[in-house]
């Protein structure tokens, strides 16, 4: 039986159509069953409809600092859609603690940095103001605090003297859009183990991956 998902956005979607493509294989251990965006117009809320997906907005502005009012009509349209899992999108509203010890394990998110490196706002321009040489994304389970949790899939990229925000957020949103189907896979297929604050992965070891940079050599 495939785990069913649903996918929250606030935006663009790029990440969303990337799980929508992977799902679509025959052998995906999960299905997408809605895409739920906070944001009237969210783009890719089109995207999904596009794909043949069920779309919802549940509009988090009337709300205002109501977030478990907002969470309630959420959770119901969750229900509704009988959805086991959840990923965030580039989904820009907090959760209540409660939404989140409710989904604890169960709920993804995808930041465009190499956490704990650079949470929050702006990851990229942090990195480039970091002088860092190597960034990327990371998949992680959700806790209360933004953009931390179990770490599950990181992938990484070089950074460029002359690389601005704009083109090291195009080369990091390619790794996204790779990582983030594969781990939900993982999840999925229950393939993921917590123990505390780590996430393990069953039979999923690489000891030999190196990226140096600058490659001087
Ligand atoms: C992605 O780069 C995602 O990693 C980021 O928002 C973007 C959404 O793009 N998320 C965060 O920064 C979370 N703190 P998308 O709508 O095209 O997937």
């Amino acid at each position: 039986m495939k785990r069913r998902v649903a996918i929250l956005i606030s935006g663009r979607g790029s990440n969303m159509a990337a799980l929508i493509d992977a799902a679509k294989a025959v052998d995906f251990p999960a299905e997408i069953v809605a895409v739920i965006s906070n944001r009237v117009d969210a783009p890719g809320l089109e995207k999904a409809a596009a794909s043949g997906i069920p779309t919802l907005v549940v509009e988090s502005k009337p709300f205002g600092k109501d977030r478990a009012g907002f969470e309630a009509v959420l959770q119901r349209a969750l229900d509704e859609k009988e959805v086991e899992l959840i990923c965030l999108g580039g989904f820009m509203r907090l959760f209540t603690a409660e939404f989140v010890q409710r989904w604890y394990g169960k709920m993804l998110n995808i930041h465009p940095s190499l956490l704990p490196s650079f949470p929050g706002l702006d990851p990229h321009g942090q990195a480039l103001q970091a002088g860092v040489k190597i960034s990327g994304a990371t998949v992680h389970f959700v806790i209360p605090e933004t953009d931390a949790g179990p770490i599950v899939m990181q992938g990484a990229v070089t950074v460029a003297d002359d690389d601005t925000a704009e083109t090291l957020s195009q080369r990091i949103l390619g790794i996204e859009h790779r990582i983030y189907p594969e781990a939900l896979r993982l999840l999925a297929s229950g393939k993921l183990r917590l123990e505390g604050d780590i996430c393990k992965v069953a039979d999923g070891a690489d000891r030999d991956g190196t990226l140096i940079s600058p490659r001087t050599i």
